[in-house]
C-alpha cells in the first residue's frame, strides 16, 4: 500500500516527482525512491520519509526529463533500501513502481529464477519488471500487458523502458491510477493530490486498463490492446487546501476546518420547509426509498465508527433496521442481501481494499449500493455509481477528523430523507433539519473550548492507559475517541459501552487508569452517572464530557469538557470533536509524529 507518481515531459522531473510524492505520503512513509531516465536509469532510494529522499537526490545531483517515484508502506519485506521502489529487472532495462499486492509472486519468482533471473529484494513487486523484461522484444505495450496478465492480486504501476526515453506506461487493477494531462508533459499518480500543482485535467483509469503516456499524448487501452475513449475530468478544488495553512499539523488544521467542512456537507441538502433532505447523488425516488427495508453499512476504522452512529440514526429516525459490518468480514461471511437491502459503504478515501471488496460483493448479490465517500472519482464512488459525497475537502492527516464528522452529518441527512419517505412527521423532520443546519455553529463552540481541553490533556499526558465509555449513540463515539488517542499518541486506549465495564474490563481500573466518560444529556445519561460512580469507587480519575452547563457531573470530577447542549442527534458530532482535540493535545505533549503515526497509513489498499 503505497503512493506512486510518474512524469514524462520537458521539465526536470526530480522536483515534480518529489513534490508529488510528498502529497502521497498519507499512503505510506516507511521508505521512498525514485528513478530518472537519461541515457540510463539513475535510481535513488532511502529508508524513511520523502524528505530523506529529497536530501539524497539533492546530494546525488541526478535529474532527467522522465521519471517514476514511490513512497512505501511495507507489506512484503521490511522497510529497507533494497525493498524500496523503483525495482528494475536484472538487465536494467525496465523500471517499475508498484502499489498493491501480487498474491502469486512466489510462484512467478521461482519460475523466473529458474530461467536465470536474479532478485535482490524481498518484495512481491520485483517480479513485475522481471516479467516485463521477459516479454519485451520490440513492443513495450504488449510486454507490459502480457506481464500484467500473469499477475494475481492488485496493482497500480508506472513503467519505464531504458531504451525508450519519453515513454511511460501506467496501468491499474484494484489500486488507483490517475493520469494528469499537461502541456508538453503528462503524469500519472495514485491520487490527484500528486498531480494538482501540475494540471487540473485528469483521466481516471479503470481496472484492467493501461495508459501509454508520452510528453505529447496519452492513449488508453485494455490489456487485450483494445483502444478506449475516456472523457477528461476537471479537478475543481483549490490546491491551497492541501497545505497546512499556518497550523502546526494537518490534524489540528482539519479539526479546525470542521465548521466549514460540515457546512459544505450540508449545503443545499436540508429542505427546511418540508422537514426533509435532498441528496441528488443517491438517485432514488421516494418510492424506492420507502421500499428499502434493511440497511447494511460496511466500513473500516473511523468509517466503521461513523457507520455505528448511522445505525442509531436509521433505526431511530427512519425506523429502518440497520447493521454495521466490518468491511473485511463482509464478503467472507456470505452476507444475506435481499432485493430491498441498501448497502451503504462508508469510506473517506473511497479506496480502502476491504470496503471495495464489500462493495463488489454487494453489487454481485444484487443489492442497491450507494457510497458515502469524500474523494470524488474514487474507485468505491465510481463503482457504486450513486451515493453522497462529503465535500469535506482533502484530509491529509492519517487520523480522520473532519471526514468522520462529515460522514456522521451525511448519515443524519440520509436518515432524515429516508425517515420522511416513511414514518417521520414533517414537524419532527423540521426539528432534525434545524439541528443539522446548526452543526457548524455547534462544532465552533467546541473548538472554542480548545484551551480547557488542552489543559486537561496536558494534565494527563503521563498516563499510559485510558478507557472511554459511552451509551447510546455516544458508545461509537467512545470507540472513536479511543481510536484517535491510540492512533496519534501510541498509548493504550479502549472504548467500551459503559455497561460493559463491569463485565471484565473493570478489573483494570485504578488510579493510573483514567476514564473518559461521555456524560452528555442524552437518553441514558442517568445510567452513565452510575457508571462514573463505579469508576470512582475503583480510584480511576474521571474526565467527563458534558452538555452545556449541566451541573450533575461536577460533583464527580473537576476535569470537565463542556460541549454545547444539543439534541441526541448532534451530540456524537460535538462530543467527538472534543475527543479529537484531546487526542491531538495529548500526542503533541508527548511529541509524537501526529500526522504520520508510526506503522499506519491513511489509505489502506491491502486486505
Ligand atoms: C485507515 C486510516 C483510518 C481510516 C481507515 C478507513 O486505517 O488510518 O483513519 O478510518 O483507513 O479509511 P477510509 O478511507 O475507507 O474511510
Amino acid at each position: 500500500m503505497c503512493g506512486i507518481v510518474g512524469y514524462t515531459g520537458d521539465a526536470p522531473a526530480a522536483k515534480l516527482l518529489l513534490d508529488g510524492l510528498s502529497r502521497l505520503e498519507y499512503r505510506g512513509y516507511d521508505s521512498a525512491g525514485l528513478c530518472l531516465l537519461n541515457q540510463d536509469f539513475s535510481t535513488v532510494k532511502t529508508v524513511g520519509k520523502v524528505r530523506n529522499l529529497a536530501e539524497k537526490v539533492r546530494d546525488c545531483q541526478v535529474d532527467g526529463l522522465v521519471g517514476i517515484a514511490h513512497t512505501r508502506w511495507a507489506t512484503h519485506g521490511a522497510p529497507l533500501e533494497k525493498n524500496a521502489h523503483p525495482h528494475l529487472d536484472d538487465g536494467g532495462r525496465v523500471a517499475v513502481v508498484h502499489n498493491g499486492i501480487i498474491e502469486n509472486y512466489m510462484a512467478l519468482r521461482s519460475r523466473l529464477e529458474k530461467r536465470g533471473h536474479k532478485f535482490i529484494s524481498d518484495t512481491d513487486s520485483e517480479v513485475i519488471p522481471h516479467l516485463i523484461a521477459e516479454f519485451y522484444d520490440d513492443d513495450p505495450v504488449q510486454a507490459v500487458a502480457a506481464a500484467l496478465r500473469q499477475l494475481t492480486g492488485t496493482y497500480g504501476v508506472c513503467v519505464l523502458f531504458r531504451d525508450l526515453p519519453g515513454l511511460m506506461i501506467a496501468a491499474r487493477s484494484g489500486s488507483p491510477v490517475i493520469v494528469g494531462l499537461g502541456q508538453g508533459s503528462n503524469m500519472a499518480a495514485s491520487d490527484v493530490t500528486a498531480l494538482i500543482t501540475h494540471t487540473r485535467n485528469v483521466i481516471y483509469l479503470n481496472d484492467g486498463e493501461l495508459a501509454v503516456i508520452t510528453p505529447e499524448k496519452v492513449e488508453l487501452r485494455t490489456l487485450a490492446n483494445v483502444p478506449i475513449e475516456r472523457e477528461i475530468s476537471r479537478i475543481t478544488w483549490d490546491p491551497d487546501t492541501i497545505g497546512k495553512g499556518g497550523y502546526e499539523h494537518f490534524m489540528i488544521k482539519e479539526i479546525f476546518e470542521q465548521p466549514e467542512a460540515l457546512a459544505n456537507t450540508i449545503r443545499g441538502r436540508v429542505l427546511p420547509d418540508d422537514g426533509s433532505a435532498k441528496l441528488s447523488g443517491l438517485n432514488m425516488t421516494p418510492r424506492e426509498m420507502a421500499m428499502i427495508n434493511r440497511i447494511v453499512i460496511p466500513g473500516c476504522g473511523s468509517s466503521l465508527h461513523s457507520g455505528l452512529i448511522g445505525e442509531y440514526y436509521f433505526e431511530d429516525i427512519a425506523g429502518i433496521p440497520a447493521e454495521v459490518e466490518q468491511a473485511a468480514e463482509f464478503r467472507y461471511r456470505n452476507p444475506i442481501i435481499e432485493p430491498n437491502t441498501l448497502v451503504l459503504p462508508i469510506s473517506q478515501s473511497g479506496e480502502t481494499a476491504d470496503t471495495l471488496a464489500a462493495v463488489r460483493e454487494a453489487i454481485h448479490k444484487g443489492a442497491v449500493v450507494a457510497a458515502i465517500s469524500n474523494v470524488v472519482g474514487s474507485t468505491i464512488a465510481r463503482e457504486c455509481g450513486r451515493g453522497v459525497y462529503l465535500h469535506a475537502g482533502p484530509e491529509i492527516s492519517v487520523a480522520s477528523t473532519k471526514a468522520f464528522t462529515c460522514q456522521v452529518a451525511a448519515l443524519l441527512l440520509m436518515s432524515l430523507l429516508f425517515g420522511r419517505s416513511r414514518r417521520l412527521s414533517g414537524e419532527d423532520g423540521r426539528e432534525i433539519g434545524a439541528e443539522i443546519a446548526r452543526l457548524p455553529e455547534l462544532v465552533q463552540s467546541v473548538l472554542d473550548e480548545f484551551p480547557t481541553i488542552e489543559r486537561i490533556a496536558k494534565k494527563y499526558a503521563a498516563f499510559n492507559d485510558f478507557f472511554f465509555i459511552g451509551r447510546g449513540c455516544l458508545y461509537p463515539v467512545a470507540l472513536e475517541g479511543a481510536l484517535k488517542l491510540k492512533e496519534v499518541s501510541y498509548v493504550h486506549a479502549e472504548g467500551y459501552h459503559a455497561a460493559e465495564l463491569k463485565h471484565g474490563p473493570m478489573s483494570l481500573l485504578g488510579d493510573r487508569v483514567p476514564v473518559i466518560a461521555l456524560a452528555n444529556r442524552i437518553p441514558g445519561q442517568e445510567k452513565l452517572l452510575g457508571n462514573i460512580e463505579e469508576c470512582l469507587a475503583r480510584r480511576s480519575p474521571v474526565i467527563a464530557v458534558v452538555s452545556g452547563e449541566d451541573a450533575n457531573v461536577a460533583k464527580y470530577t473537576s476535569d470537565i469538557i463542556r460541549v454545547p447542549a444539543s439534541s441526541r442527534y448532534a451530540a456524537p458530532i460535538t462530543t467527538v470533536v472534543a475527543l479529537q482535540i484531546f487526542a491531538y493535545c495529548f500526542a503533541r505533549e508527548r511529541k509524537c509524529d501526529i500526522d504520520q503515526p508510526r506503522n499506519l497509513a491513511k489509505s489502506v489498499t491491502v486486505e
